[in-house]
């Protein structure tokens, strides 16, 4: 009759826990301790088979199943996630996300959260506009933070810090809930967002892969980022990964005049807030109230591949979206704009 030891038992144990290089849990202890008062004389195979069982189960880190705040790009149906529980990058990457309708899976494949419509397509490549596809150009990405973004202050932008601050007080009706950074470039906005603690859940979103692998390489320098409550989803901003009425702010940072279509994703936008719910944008204006009414016309035909808008067709693209409580505040060629949803 084959029999084992408890020794020779405890260093298979031993050996578990080194190789998967987890903490031990105490439910493994106390079958450590039960284990000691069995006579290991007696002890059989199918005990031992049956004890590595329950140790194996044990040994597993939590698998949870919930609906999450993630819904399917095709039919925004909220998703079914499985995996760790937590809303941080780890978590997340280890997760795995299923539309129940459409069947179709999800994952993090290189470490953003893939919520494309074409996610996992093989064969199908879609090219968007050049003001869209330019951003997803690995140079562009890499240089983005690192001195294209500070052009901007020739433009009458005031700088991310102040710019933040400006943003913070239009979300004061939104602390406490979800924001979404769309079209987050580098992440330059997610990460202050996060550190700030203002939100329960931050997630950085871009349709630009490169964009995103910077803000991952951003976050990765800061400790108290890389653990908090963030997320990096790949996504257009004309088909939003979330249930309608389920976010409590949108910032949409330099990112208009590079959109496909603004209507479609202010519209977009005004689907996934909740009622209250704050859209903070800002961008580049193509002229200024100053500018006489004449050159207007010129301007629009030098904006080149950008969308650049008078601050009147803003005002009237985010009151025709559905937006009320418009205000907006302007400086040389920049504009920040809040609106909330009625
Ligand atoms: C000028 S950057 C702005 C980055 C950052 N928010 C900031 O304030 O500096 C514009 C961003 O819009 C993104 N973008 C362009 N088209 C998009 C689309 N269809 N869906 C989502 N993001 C888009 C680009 O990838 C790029 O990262």
């Amino acid at each position: 009759m084959a029999s084992t030891s408890s020794s020779s038992l405890n260093n298979l144990l031993h050996i578990h826990h080194r190789t998967l290089s987890i903490p031990k849990f105490p439910s493994i202890l106390k079958q450590t301790q039960l284990r000691s008062s069995i006579k290991y004389q007696s002890l059989k195979v199918k005990a031992a088979s049956d004890l590595l069982e329950t140790v194996k189960e044990a040994i597993t880190p939590p698998q949870d199943t919930e609906v999450d705040l993630f819904a399917c790009p095709v039919c925004f149906e909220p998703l079914i996630r499985k995996g760790p529980p937590g809303f941080n990058l780890p978590a997340i990457y280890r997760s795995g996300f299923k539309c129940t309708k459409c069947k179709k899976s999800y994952s993090s494949k290189n470490i953003y959260l893939d919520l494309t419509v074409i996610a996992g397509a093989k064969e199908y490549v879609e090219s968007q506009p050049s003001r869209t596809e330019l951003f997803r150009s690995p140079l562009v990405s890499f240089l983005y933070e690192r001195g294209w973004r500070q052009n901007f202050n020739r433009s009458g932008f005031p700088g991310p810090d102040e710019e933040f601050n400006m943003a913070q007080e239009y979300f004061k009706p939104a602390e406490g809930g979800t924001l979404i950074d769309v079209s987050c470039g580098s992440g330059l906005f997610s990460r202050k967002f996060a550190k700030s603690g203002t939100y329960s859940k931050v997630v950085a979103l871009d349709f630009s892969e490169n964009m995103l692998r910077q803000t991952y390489d951003f976050i990765k320098l800061d400790d108290t980022i890389s653990n908090s409550n963030l997320a990096l989803v790949r996504a257009d901003v004309s088909r939003l990964p979330f249930a309608s009425g389920s976010i409590d702010a949108v910032h949409a940072g330099a990112a208009l005049h590079c959109w496909p279509s603004p209507s479609n994703a202010i519209a977009e936008i005004n689907r996934i807030l909740r009622s209250g719910g704050v859209f903070v944008g800002t961008t580049f204006l193509r002229s200024t109230s100053s500018t006489p009414a004449i050159l207007r016309q010129f301007d629009r035909r030098f904006a080149g591949n950008y969308n650049f808008l008078i601050e009147e067709e803003i005002e009237d693209l985010v009151k025709s979206c559905g937006f009320t409580n418009y205000t907006c505040k302007v400086q040389q060629a920049f504009i920040m704009f809040s609106a909330q949803k009625p």
